[in-house]
């Protein structure tokens, strides 16, 4: 399944990408934004091991942003458990070198839109560290809402930060970034 707007393409991940992931994904401004299974140092021996892991997938949750035509970071819809079944959490990160270039915003109004055609959710959500303005401002330009804060929630270098919830809904519109 391919995903394009513009400038940008979600694409699967092939065995190839392990070289160019371990080196977008080894940045400790990255890691600090992410939960600690995102590793810090990000090694190739990461890269393929986390390529493999989500190599079968229907329907296909885990993709690769292209810029340009060129590999930049990744993106992904978790599907709950449970009484959770019909929602997503939604993740994302990108090189440095392609920060505040509109990417993230388009690659998540994108996988949003597969997300709630292909899924059979009606919910997607992400937890936003409180020091991470950027992604909050990704997520506000793409119609999300802000719906909770979970106070002293995270535990991330040595410390706890408050986590901020936010959600887009089905019945909400798809915001074109
Ligand atoms: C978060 C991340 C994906 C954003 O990607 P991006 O392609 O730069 O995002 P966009 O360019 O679409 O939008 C970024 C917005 O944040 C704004 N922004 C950037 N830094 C900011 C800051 N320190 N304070 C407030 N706003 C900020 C930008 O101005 C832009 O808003 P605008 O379009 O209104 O000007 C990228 O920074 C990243 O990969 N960070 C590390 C991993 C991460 O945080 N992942 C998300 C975990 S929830």
């Amino acid at each position: 399944m391919i995903l394009s707007n513009e400038n940008i393409k979600l694409r699967p991940l092939t065995p190839d990408d392990k070289y160019r992931l371990a080196k977008l994904a080894n940045n400790p401004r990255i890691a600090k934004n992410l939960r600690d299974g995102f590793p810090h140092p990000y090694t190739l021996a990461d890269a393929e091991k986390f390529i493999q892991a989500f190599a079968a997938q229907d329907p296909q949750q885990i993709f690769a942003i292209e810029y340009m035509g060129e590999y930049v970071g990744n993106i992904g819809l978790h599907k709950g458990t449970d009484v959770y079944r019909k929602s997503a959490e939604i993740g994302y990160f990108l090189g440095e070198p392609y920060w505040n270039m509109g990417i993230a915003a388009k690659a998540v109004t994108l996988i949003c839109d597969y997300g709630f055609k292909n899924m059979d959710i009606v919910r997607i959500h992400a937890g936003i560290f409180e020091f991470n303005p950027a992604s909050m401002r990704v997520l506000e330009k793409c119609g999300f809402k802000r719906e909770a804060v979970r106070e002293n929630a995270v535990f991330k270098q040595g410390k706890a930060w408050n986590e901020m919830i936010y959600v887009k809904l089905i019945e909400d519109k798809i915001v074109e970034c």
